[in-house]
């Protein structure tokens, strides 16, 4: 189940450019109306205030107002219109967020905690005899519990005390609160990933709330409920909406003898453990609008049938499960199809998408990537006119892609990867996609064509664009040079061959990620390639490239592997390529010296310059290169020894060196390498004992291979006690004395 969870590289970068895309069903609209009163205010509840106050920290002087006698006129206070009572407490923080979820660092952290309120919260709060609706949601409460003397706050009919940090036990005394309509705990920390989180023992106090309409325990830890967290909500008859994603729940329930939840909404459960199937009473359910049950460990077949008492349903999340069957065709039937938001990724569902799809008029989201889908997307897809994302990547679907997909004008995210293909995409298919973003195509058995006339100007602009397997050649296309906000660009194996045009280099500085490998482009790049906005990478590898190598700075991960680039290496690739983590220039026909700026590139992790013609020593100065664990040189022309400063890596675990013209004796030096598990020195003009030591402090060592080289004497015992080695290669050498077998030690 574990690998299920598994998203490649290529979706997560293309949900990093769309989160603006999700689209969320309309949720069950909380309001809650206060009363303003502007006579003055009862003395014992003006002390009550201050005192809270006073327990509180408040670096930007939210309560400031909260002086003088008025205290229905403070911030976030309100009061009973008849008697001026103090009915309300909203301290929300108000601090906008860049995106939902998101762990915030840095500058932004400060920020945050500087609108925070935090401290004590007084036991005063309970001389607010008519309080029924406290937010602190947002707030940092540093991981203080929830106190026990809400749960005395009789009037209480909302308590929103989510996003705030407050961990701990959840006081069972909140069962007290008789009156309370809405309930919000969802403990997300903005700050501290590993806060702790809230908990329970057990869930009996639940069963008290009657009056409950809306619950959210969100990332509780509610394992210890596991038992009977079910009955307990079972006798909320008002509930709405029911939240508990993320609650370490590991049981559910196969059978209810009555199920009350006769105006149940929303459920979600998403980011449990139930490992079980969907028990039956689960069907009957019918008043749900929106059911998230992602990423829960639930599998079993659902008969096609089931799904015909869903006939409110708006968003269905079933993602990241077991779930096999057929498509939900049976919710087709209904009268009236309210779906927008349907997510089946990475299950285990079958058959055709059936005809019965156009049905679903409303439909804003389909999501069935991962599954086993088969056969061609049905021409009713046309029938879809609010489609805004279409994700059928990784399935088994092939045949010819409709032609009818180009009538979805509201598409702004299309994934059609993995599947199996063929015939021609053409400027057809995109007819009316004005809004499309992102786009991405491959079709496993390499029989699809992508055709776009050079001229063509598409009607849409992309951001994200991902090709793979698919004929788009012969020439780069021209038409790409229309869409000016792209920030993403694979096109592997798709048969391009020319020079890459002037033009693109204009748009590069926007890029952030780029792959080409694969292809036949050739002719020679500019100087330095431009990506100033900062990529992550950039691949060209495998193509027939030549002339000097091009420098690009601010880009992570480069690779110009497997191209004719030939001449020396720009002595200032130090400089220029600091921020590289990984460069890759093997199978070139670069020449000259190993350029000593390399040590400039401090975040460097792997270095490959293997099958190049490069010579001279291997003289840079390695120190401060405390990320390197990977050096490649084999292949070239090099020639004297190891420099011990290589052996200073404190991260290297893999060197090879092999088929070039070193030489010397293995210098004391290599002692110092104690994280190696690959050291390959084959094929070069070593001399002189295998040293003792590597025996006893190379303990990591898997592969070791110092074949073609001129070591002489014997080998040593302590080799054969490594306890990690795998490969062992000495052959070629001049040693001499007994071979000692690993089981004579
Ligand atoms: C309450 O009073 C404030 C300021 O006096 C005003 O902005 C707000 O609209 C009033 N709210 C209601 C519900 O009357
Ligand atoms: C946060 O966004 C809301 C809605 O866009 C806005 O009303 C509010 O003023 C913003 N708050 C801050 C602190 O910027
Ligand atoms: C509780 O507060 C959070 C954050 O301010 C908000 O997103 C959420 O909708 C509130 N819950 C309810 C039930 O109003
Ligand atoms: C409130 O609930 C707690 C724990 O459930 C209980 O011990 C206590 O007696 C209750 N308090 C009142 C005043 O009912
Ligand atoms: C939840 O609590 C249980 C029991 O205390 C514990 O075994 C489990 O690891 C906790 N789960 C998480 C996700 O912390
Ligand atoms: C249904 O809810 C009612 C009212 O809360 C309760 O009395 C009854 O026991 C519940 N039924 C079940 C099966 O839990
Ligand atoms: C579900 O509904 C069916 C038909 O309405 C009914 O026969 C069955 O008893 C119900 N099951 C439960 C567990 O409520
Ligand atoms: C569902 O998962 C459970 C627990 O992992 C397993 O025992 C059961 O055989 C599975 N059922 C199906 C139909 O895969
Ligand atoms: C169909 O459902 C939508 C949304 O749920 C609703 O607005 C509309 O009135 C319904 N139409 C009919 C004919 O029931
Ligand atoms: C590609 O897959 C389709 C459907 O499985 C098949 O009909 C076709 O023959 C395959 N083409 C090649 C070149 O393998
Ligand atoms: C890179 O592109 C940016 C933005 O177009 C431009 O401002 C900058 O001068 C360019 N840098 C180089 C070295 O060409
Ligand atoms: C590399 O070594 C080979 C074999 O000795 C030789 O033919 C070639 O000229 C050398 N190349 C360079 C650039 O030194």
């Amino acid at each position: 189940m574990a690998n299920m969870k598994i998203s490649s590289q290529h979706r997560l970068l293309l949900s990093f450019y769309l989160f603006s895309l999700f689209v969320y069903p309309e949720a069950v609209k909380v309001t809650y109306n206060s009363n303003n009163f502007s006579a003055g205010c009862i003395e014992i509840e003006i002390k009550a205030l201050l005192e809270f106050k006073q327990g509180l920290e408040d670096p930007s002087g939210r309560l400031s107002s909260w002086v003088g006698e008025n205290c229905c006129q403070w911030d976030g206070v309100g009061c009973s219109r008849q008697k001026g009572n103090v009915i309300q407490i909203d301290l929300r923080n108000s601090y906008n967020l860049t995106y939902p979820e998101y762990v915030m660092f840095g500058s932004e952290a400060e920020a945050y905690e500087r609108s925070s309120l935090s401290g004590k919260i007084s036991p005063s709060l309970l001389n607010l005899k008519y309080l029924s609706y406290l937010d602190l949601s947002k707030n940092n409460f540093q991981g203080i519990q929830i106190p026990s003397f809400f749960g005395s706050l009789r009037e209480l009919k909302y308590l929103n005390l989510s996003h705030a940090s407050f961990a701990g036990m959840i006081p069972p005394h909140l069962g007290n609160l008789s009156n309370l309509q809405y309930l919000d705990l969802f403990p997300y920390s903005y700050t501290n990933v590993d806060s702790k989180s809230l908990w329970v023992s057990d869930l009996n106090w639940l069963s008290r709330l009657s009056s409950l309409r809306y619950l959210n325990l969100g990332n509780a830890n509610l394992s210890l409920a596991s038992n009977n967290w079910l009955q307990a909500i079972n006798m909320l008859p008002s509930l709405l909406e029911l939240h508990l994603p993320g609650c370490d729940i590991r049981n559910l329930p196969k059978s209810l003898p009555n199920v009350n939840f006769t105006s149940l909404r929303v459920l979600d459960l998403n980011n449990n453990y139930f490992t079980s199937s969907l028990p039956p009473w689960f069907f009957n359910v019918s008043t749900l609008v929106d059911l998230n049950l992602a990423n829960s460990e639930i599998n079993g077949t659902i008969l096609n049938d089931a799904w015909r008492n869903f006939c409110n349903m708006q968003a269905l999340d079933l993602s990241f499960n077991g779930f096999s069957g057929e498509f939900l065709g049976s919710l087709s039937k209904c009268s009236n199809i309210s779906l927008k938001v349907l997510r089946l990724r990475y299950n285990s569902f079958s058959g055709h998408i059936p005809e019965s799809l156009g049905n679903f008029r409303s439909l804003r989201c389909l999501q069935l990537s991962g599954n086993s889908f088969l056969g061609p997307i049905p021409a009713s897809i046309e029938k879809l006119p609010f489609l805004e994302e279409l994700d059928l990547s990784s399935n088994k679907l092939s045949g010819a892609i409709p032609e009818s997909i180009g009538q979805l004008s509201a598409l702004s995210y299309l994934d059609l990867s993995m599947n199996s293909w063929e015939g021609t995409v053409s400027e057809i298919h995109f007819l009316k996609l004005k809004h499309l973003k992102c786009f991405s195509l491959s079709s496993v058995n390499q029989s699809l064509a992508f055709s776009g006339r050079n001229e063509w100007v598409p009607p849409f602009s992309l951001q994200v664009i991902f090709i793979k397997d698919c004929r788009v050649g012969p020439t780069f296309p021209a038409w790409l040079g229309t869409q000016k906000e792209l920030v993403s660009i694979t096109l592997i194996g798709v048969g391009i061959s020319g020079t890459i045009p002037g033009w693109f280099w204009k748009q590069s500085p926007k890029i952030r990620w780029l792959e080409l490998q694969n292809n036949q482009l050739s002719g020679m790049l500019p100087k330095s390639l431009n990506f100033s906005l900062g990529a992550i990478r950039v691949d060209l590898s495998s193509n027939l490239l030549k002339g000097t190598l091009p420098l690009c700075s601010n880009v992570q991960s480069v690779s110009f592997s497997n191209n004719k680039f030939s001449g020396l290496i720009p002595q200032t690739i130090g400089q220029e390529m600091s921020m590289s983590q990984i460069l890759e220039l093997s199978g070139n026909s670069l020449s000259g010296n190993i350029p000593s700026s390399l040590n400039k590139m401090k975040k460097l992790t792997t270095l490959d310059l293997s099958s190049n013609q490069l010579s001279g020593k291997i003289y840079t100065q390695w120190k401060g290169l405390d990320e390197l664990n990977t050096i490649d040189l084999s292949q070239n022309n090099l020639s004297g020894g190891i420099p011990s400063s290589m052996c200073s890596l404190p991260q290297l675990q893999v060197m090879k060196l092999s088929s070039n013209y070193l030489s010397g004796e293995l210098s004391l030096s290599l002692q110092h390498c104690t994280n190696l598990s690959t050291l390959d020195l084959g094929d070069n003009k070593f001399t002189g004992k295998i040293p003792d030591w590597i025996g006893d402090r190379l303990l990591s060592m898997s592969i070791l291979n110092l074949r073609d080289n001129m070591f002489n004497g014997s080998i040593p015992e302590a080799l054969c006690g490594l306890p990690a080695l795998h490969i062992l290669d000495l052959a070629h050498n001049n040693l001499s004395g007994p071979i000692l077998p690993v089981w004579a030690i």
